[in-house]
């Protein structure tokens, strides 16, 4: 048997599934813990659950090794390995900005009485700064110096997570102070060995910090991306007053090395799982200790991200003379993103369901989204192509930059539209081809 430690993995969501799949990938011995029946029966039988590129074959390919296996049981899971990683989800509370952090309190709340003594219980979920303290509190009253806490943010991105995983641009370990801390440190070396090694031209960087930065390097991350977007799209909405092309503009700007191309895409922004909650995270907890106006920014960070939505409906309203009412509306994508079918606060979704509710009749089709969809907006109709979804349309909208869509040939969704009008949401077709194929296209902050 391999000489790495055995590793457990709490909560097998788009994180804990492709956690635990990669570790075992990568030569451990792994066992997955859910509460949620059906995820663990389908991971065990070589489902993945979601939509994720190159996951499925390294899933198989690992149960069948014998290195991986999932479970419901926590008394399997303190026996197994004594480095859990706690990969649960922590949604926006219902009418709230702040983190719900049930799952992660039921999770360690299951895992302390079990954990084997000498473990190192390792936080792998986005939480609030603080968090990581008071479960560190708590775990030490039940186990005392027996069992301790580190806290070990995650940055893989959907559509890539296999590659982030096994070879991650950086490592993020909070530990405690003192020696505890450096045996910590030891033990998430020793669980991380492998991929410490893996860094295209060379080690992979590790960032050993305190509980407390930890936490905060993933938020702080989030909100710094969620900036940049939200930058390009209110140069966006400059844009459109002023006749100027925010293509154009972000191409420009993206050859200062100081400011960079990447999240300086204008479109219909940010969603998803983790962008728009945790700004919204962050926001609760600066508030609650007493730094609100530090992060007053993101308010406004949030609000040019729903505005692009409603500026969409409203190029699309335009577009079909000023009323949805008895028109036909396709729209291509409902992922969140691209090789994704994450359908979290998708903003092709929330723009789909709107057009609905203002009278349109509404097609959708996305290449991995249409199930999340259905269960998410069982209004909406769905269709298995994007040229069954554009059938008849008076509009065709693109909302998800899928490949697919991007390469799509205008000649042969003009045969089976009714009318050539295409609004990019995404900034990703080309004007031209989609014009001289005789559409009107327009796309948000470009004329
Ligand atoms: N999805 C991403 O790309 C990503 C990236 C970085 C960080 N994160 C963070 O990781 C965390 C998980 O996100 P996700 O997208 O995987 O969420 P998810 O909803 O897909 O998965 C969470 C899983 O936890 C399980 N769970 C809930 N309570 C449990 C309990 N008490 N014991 C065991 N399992 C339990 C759920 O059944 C579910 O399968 C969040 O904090 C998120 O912000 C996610």
């Amino acid at each position: 048997m391999s000489e790495l430690p055995r590793l457990t993995v709490i909560g097998t969501g788009y994180l804990g599934a492709t956690h635990a799949v990669c570790m075992a990938e990568l030569g451990f011995e792994v066992l997955g813990l859910d509460i949620d029946e059906a995820k663990v029966e389908s991971l065990q039988q070589g489902r993945v659950p979601f939509f994720e590129p190159g996951l499925p074959e390294l899933l198989q390919k690992n149960l069948d090794s014998g290195r991986l296996r999932f479970t419901t049981s926590y008394e399997e899971v303190g026996a197994f390995g004594d480095v859990p990683f706690v990969c649960v989800g922590t949604p926006q509370k219902l009418g709230e900005y702040a983190a719900d952090l049930t799952f992660v309190d039921a999770a360690f709340a299951a895992l302390v009485p079990c954990a084997r003594a000498g473990s190192l219980l390792v936080g792998k979920s986005t939480v609030p700064a603080g968090t990581a303290e008071r479960l560190a509190a708590l775990l030490e009253q039940a186990r005392g110096a027996e069992v301790d806490l580190a806290w070990n943010p995650e940055f893989l991105r959907e559509g890539f997570a296999v590659e982030d995983t096994l070879a991650p641009d950086r490592l993020v370990f909070g530990v405690r102070p003192g020696e505890r801390g450096q045996r910590a440190e030891q033990q998430l070396r020793a669980a991380f060995a492998p991929v410490i090694g893996r860094h295209n031209g060379g080690p992979t960087p590790v960032v050993v910090t305190d509980l407390a930065t930890a936490q905060l390097v993933k938020v702080a991350a989030n909100a710094f991306l969620a900036t940049k977007i939200s930058f390009i799209n209110a140069m966006a909405e400059v844009c459109e007053a002023t006749g100027g092309d925010v293509t154009m503009l972000s191409k420009a700007l993206s050859y200062d090395d100081r400011i960079g191309g990447r999240f300086l895409h204008a479109g219909l922004g940010f969603g998803g799982g983790c962008l728009p909650k945790d700004i919204r995270a962050f926001m609760a907890r600066a508030g609650e200790l007493g730094v609100d106006q530090a992060l007053s920014f993101l308010k406004e960070v949030d609000a040019i991200n729903l505005r692009r939505r409603a500026r969409m409906v409203e190029i699309a309203r335009e577009e079909v003379g000023g009323s949805f009412g008895g028109m036909r509306v396709a729209v291509l994508g409902a992922a969140f993103k691209p090789n994704s079918d994450d359908i979290r606060d998708s903003p092709a979704l929330d723009v789909a369901a709107t057009i609905q509710r203002q009278g349109a009749a509404v097609c959708l089709y996305d290449p991995a989204a249409m199930d999340n969809a259905r269960i998410k907006c069982p209004e909406l109709g769905y269709r298995d192509s994007a040229l069954d979804a554009a059938k008849g349309a008076d509009l065709v909208l693109h909302l998800t930059e899928w490949t697919e869509f991007r390469e799509m040939e205008p000649a042969a969704l003009s045969e089976v539209v009714a009318e050539r009008r295409m609004v990019d949401g995404r900034n990703a077709l080309d004007p031209e081809r989609w014009r001289s194929a005789g559409w009107t296209y327009r796309a948000l902050g470009r004329p």
